[in-house]
């Protein structure tokens, strides 16, 4: 089985890079490769690749900048994803593309589940909505597998920034009434190629259908609470004595950022957990494993 992999260099692109070694051959472009904001060009990479299977890991992830910048979030996010459904559909590839919580208005009370109106409250959400709808009216065969607060041991993220503010300050401020589930790069990795494998063999079979499935880990925390819990693995389970004392909660509305953000950002993974017969651990037991591999680089 070939695999086309686009954004190897990404947080999720990376881990995806290593899970999927074992399904068969990765052919694994980063942006320099397979530009994005060109989507018209991706054409023919995948003409000439000709693949079993595209995995879609880009994104335009910047939710601030995309507020000043909706058209360019908008090719990256949506029209290029588009192009890669027809061309999946062309070849008779199976294409797995990622979405985000953002979609939702987060109003509700509760976990959203896959049938749950979408309501994006930001551009970067209304561009990642499009971008599954571009899959879903394409008529290819697609997973769609929307997930949230993805973290991992490189690149930019919360938990590398938070360590990194914790080992400078005394203290910190962190919004505390924003709700969701913290989830590994890794752990959406790993589960898609479980997922893909499963897929496979489904349309080998000929009973494949495409679908959308939430992909996080199990249960939820505040951005408050996935501090404290990352500055106390650091210094309970890891022996590190970061400087920072107190961790203070504090409403959204004292930390004003150009995009708004849903409230209740927490997805029910029920959905796939059947389908696909798997098991999304506790947030917190991935988070501390993915702790004890970056320790040491602080
Ligand atoms: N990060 C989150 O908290 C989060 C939450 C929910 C859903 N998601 C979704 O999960 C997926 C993976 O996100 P992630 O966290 O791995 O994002 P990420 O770390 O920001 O990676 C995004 C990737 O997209 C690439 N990219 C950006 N613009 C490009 C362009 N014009 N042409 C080609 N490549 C381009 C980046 O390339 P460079 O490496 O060269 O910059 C990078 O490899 C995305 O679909 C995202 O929407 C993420």
């Amino acid at each position: 089985m070939k695999t086309l992999l686009f954004g190897k260099n990404g947080q999720l692109g990376w881990e995806l890079n290593r899970s999927l070694q074992p399904l068969g051959q990765v052919i694994a472009l980063n942006r320099e490769q397979a530009d994005f904001s060109d989507p018209d060009s991706l054409r023919e990479i995948v003409r000439n690749i000709k693949p079993d299977v595209i995995v879609n890991a880009v994104a335009f992830t910047a939710v601030d900048k995309a507020e000043d910048d909706e058209d360019l979030a908008a090719i990256i996010n949506s029209v290029a994803p588009g192009i890669l459904a027809e061309e999946a559909l062309r070849i008779d590839a199976l294409l797995i593309h990622y979405s985000t919580d953002y979609v939702f208005d987060g109003t509700k009370e509760g976990p959203y589940i896959e049938t749950d109106e979408p309501n994006p409250v930001n551009a970067y959400g209304r561009t990642k909505l499009a971008g599954e709808h571009a899959l879903q009216s394409s008529g290819c065969n697609y997973l769609i597998f929307r997930t949230s607060w993805i973290y991992a041991s490189r690149a930019h993220n919360f938990l590398l920034t938070i360590l990194k503010l914790a080992n400078e300050r005394d203290e910190l401020s962190i919004v505390a009434d924003q709700i969701g589930s913290p989830t590994s790069a890794r752990l959406v990795a790993d589960t898609t190629v479980l997922c893909l494998h499963q897929a496979v063999k489904e349309k080998r079979s000929g009973v494949f259908s495409s679908g959308l499935y939430h992909l996080t880990s199990s249960n939820y925390t505040s951005w408050h609470g996935f501090s404290e819990e990352i500055v106390s693995t650091a210094n309970i389970y890891l022996n590190a004595s970061l400087k920072v004392k107190i961790i203070k909660g504090i409403p959204t509305v004292d930390y004003p950022t150009p995009a708004k953000r849903p409230m209740n950002s927490c997805l029910s993974t029920t959905g796939a957990e059947k389908k696909f017969h798997i098991h999304l651990p506790d947030w917190k037991v991935l988070l501390r494993l993915c702790m004890e591999e970056v320790y040491d680089c602080i």
